[in-house]
Parts: C-alpha cells; structure tokens; sequence
C-alpha cells in the first residue's frame, strides 16, 4: 500500500513537470508584460502556489499582486518587488 501510494505521487509530480512551461508571460496592461519563471519557481514546492493537484492558475492583478506573486516576494523579501523590475515594457 505505501508503495503504492509513493507511487501514485511520483506519477503526479512528474505528469506536472511535464506540462508546466518553463516560463509563463502575461499581458500586465499599460505597465507591461510580466515574465513567470516558473521552473525556477517549482524549487519552492507546488502547494505554495497550487492548491491540492497542479493545474491552471487563472492571473489577473488580484492574483498577481495580492495572493501570489507580490505577496510572497515581499513577505520573503525575494524576487522583484518593484513595479518595473516585474513590468517591462
Ligand atoms: C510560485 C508559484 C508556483 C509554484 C511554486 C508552482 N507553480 Fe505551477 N504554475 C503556477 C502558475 C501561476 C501557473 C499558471 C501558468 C498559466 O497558465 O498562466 C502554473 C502552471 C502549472 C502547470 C500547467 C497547468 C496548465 O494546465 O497549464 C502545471 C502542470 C504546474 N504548474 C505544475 C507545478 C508543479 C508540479 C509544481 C511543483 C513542483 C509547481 N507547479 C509549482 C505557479 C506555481
Ligand atoms: C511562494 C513565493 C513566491 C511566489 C508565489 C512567486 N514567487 Fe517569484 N520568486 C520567489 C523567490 C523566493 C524568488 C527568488 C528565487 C531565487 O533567488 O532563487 C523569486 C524570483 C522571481 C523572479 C526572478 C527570477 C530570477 O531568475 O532572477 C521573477 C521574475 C519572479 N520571481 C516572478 C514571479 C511572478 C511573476 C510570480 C507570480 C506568477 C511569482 N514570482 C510568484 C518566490 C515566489
Ligand atoms: C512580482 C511581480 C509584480 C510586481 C512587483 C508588480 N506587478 Fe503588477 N502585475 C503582476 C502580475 C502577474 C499581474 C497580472 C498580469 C495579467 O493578468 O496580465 C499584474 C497586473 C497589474 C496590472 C493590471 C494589468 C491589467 O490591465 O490587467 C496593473 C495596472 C499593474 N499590475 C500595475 C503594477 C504596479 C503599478 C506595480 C508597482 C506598484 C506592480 N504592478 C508591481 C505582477 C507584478
């Protein structure tokens, strides 16, 4: 059973590292584009961003700015903070 059950997961963690993009862009409106790496992300385990299996994260600002990206970047005081250093144009 406890064989089993690892194996399950091994499936999962690599069915989602196969289909996950090394990098995501997003429009980010009239301040610019924004770049996810997100491979270099996958380091931080995927709960901190998926919530139970890996799928689509639909972005917009709220989730941009205030449940993921900008959230945690200032709360671990890591990655761009700056408007600029994610928005490029
Ligand atoms: C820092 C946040 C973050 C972490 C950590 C993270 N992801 Fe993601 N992941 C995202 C976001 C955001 C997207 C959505 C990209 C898009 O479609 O615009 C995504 C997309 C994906 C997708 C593609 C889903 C689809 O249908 O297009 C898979 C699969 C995935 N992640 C798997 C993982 C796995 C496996 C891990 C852990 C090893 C992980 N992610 C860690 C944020 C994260
Ligand atoms: C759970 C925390 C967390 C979330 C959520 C998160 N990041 Fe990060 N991000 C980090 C950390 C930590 C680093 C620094 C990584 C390092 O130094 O290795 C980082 C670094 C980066 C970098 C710089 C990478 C480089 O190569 O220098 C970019 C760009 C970035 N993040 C964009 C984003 C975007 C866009 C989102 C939202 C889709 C996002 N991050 C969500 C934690 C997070
Ligand atoms: C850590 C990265 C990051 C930082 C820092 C950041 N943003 Fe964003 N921002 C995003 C992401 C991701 C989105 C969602 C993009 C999308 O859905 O196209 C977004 C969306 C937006 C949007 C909405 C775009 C639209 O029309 O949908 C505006 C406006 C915006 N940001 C302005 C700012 C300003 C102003 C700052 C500085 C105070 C800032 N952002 C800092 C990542 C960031």
């Amino acid at each position: 059973m406890k064989k089993a059950i690892i194996a399950m997961f091994a499936v999962v963690a690599f069915a989602g590292a196969a289909f996950a993009a090394d990098s995501y862009e997003y429009k980010g409106g009239a301040m610019g584009k924004v770049t996810f790496p997100h491979k270099a992300h996958m380091k931080l385990g995927c709960a901190k961003c998926h919530e139970g299996a890996p799928k689509k994260i639909e972005m917009n600002k709220e989730v941009g700015h205030n449940k993921l990206c900008v959230k945690c970047h200032k709360a671990e005081k890591k990655g761009p903070q700056g408007c600029k250093d994610c928005h490029k144009k």
